[in-house]
């Protein structure tokens, strides 16, 4: 009914909250998943394939291009040529900018904003001349500034800018969104990353919660199915009220 059963389908991340969650409900519709991560993503895999969904896992960095290109040939001679790319691998440092060194900053542009166009752009030549969805993840912080996190929110941004750019450049063949979280209840808001301080903080939302990773997951299917023929360029705010740009 939405367009998903028997579609190709790429997901980057798909270790993580967001990612595992947005494999899950592609499988669940029917669709062949190839789930990406640095780390190894057999638990999304395995979880899938107990569901009676199809799936198969692989290792990558995004932030590689040899990588990236040996993804998309082995996504290509297994499932065939991708269909939809949901790319949600990312990075964070909550980090005062004075204290925060210059590899940091090249780190984190190089998996979220690097990552993002290298996967595109891969996943894009397999589209070519023929229909595709790609589905970039910014976040409510690619619409707004934050302290203490700004070469975060400039990949974030940075990942807009791929967005508008390549959905002028491809329509109407290729519809090309993003997806804008705003706090989500992954590891990615954990100690490891962010102090306990600033979680708190993110609570201070109109919808005064976290979002779930399956609540972003609704929405990237959305985008890639047939219910969303008329949405190309666009950011779209899953984020409890956090902006309202
Ligand atoms: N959780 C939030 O509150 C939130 C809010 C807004 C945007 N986002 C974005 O959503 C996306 C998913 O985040 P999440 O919350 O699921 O975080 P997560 O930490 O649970 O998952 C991120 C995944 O990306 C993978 N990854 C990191 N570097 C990689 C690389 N070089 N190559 C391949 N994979 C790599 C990690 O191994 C991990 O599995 C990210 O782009 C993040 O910036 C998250």
């Amino acid at each position: 009914m939405i367009g998903i059963a028997g579609k190709s389908v790429l997901v980057t991340g798909a270790y993580g909250g967001i990612g595992a969650a947005v494999a899950k409900a592609y499988a669940a519709a029917g669709a062949k998943v190839l789930c990406a991560d640095l780390k190894n993503p057999t638990s999304t895999v395995e979880q899938i394939t107990q569901a009676g969904g199809t799936a198969a896992g692989i290792q990558c960095d995004v932030a590689d291009e040899v990588s990236v290109v040996e993804m998309m040939n082995q996504l290509q001679s297994h499932q065939g040529a991708v269909d939809v790319v949901v790319h949600c691998a990312g990075v964070i440092h909550e980090r005062p900018l004075l204290d925060t060194p210059a590899a940091e900053f090249d780190k984190v542009i190089a998996v979220n904003l690097r990552g993002s166009f290298l996967v595109g752009q891969a996943a894009i030549r397999q589209m070519h001349s023929r229909s595709g969805r790609v589905i970039l993840t910014s976040s409510d912080l690619g619409y707004s500034g934050r302290e203490t996190f700004s070469p975060y929110v400039a990949s974030k941004h940075g990942v807009m800018g791929l967005v508008r750019s390549w959905a002028k450049e491809f329509s109407p063949d290729i519809q090309v969104n993003a997806l804008c979280p705003g706090p989500i209840d992954t590891e990615m808001l954990g100690a490891e990353q962010m102090t306990e301080k600033w979680r708190q903080k993110e609570l201070d939302i109109p919808a005064a919660r976290f979002g779930s990773a399956e609540e972003i997951a609704h929405m990237a299917l959305f985008l890639g199915s047939d219910m969303a023929s008329f949405i190309t360029g666009q950011g779209v705010g899953i984020n409890g009220g956090s902006v309202m740009p």
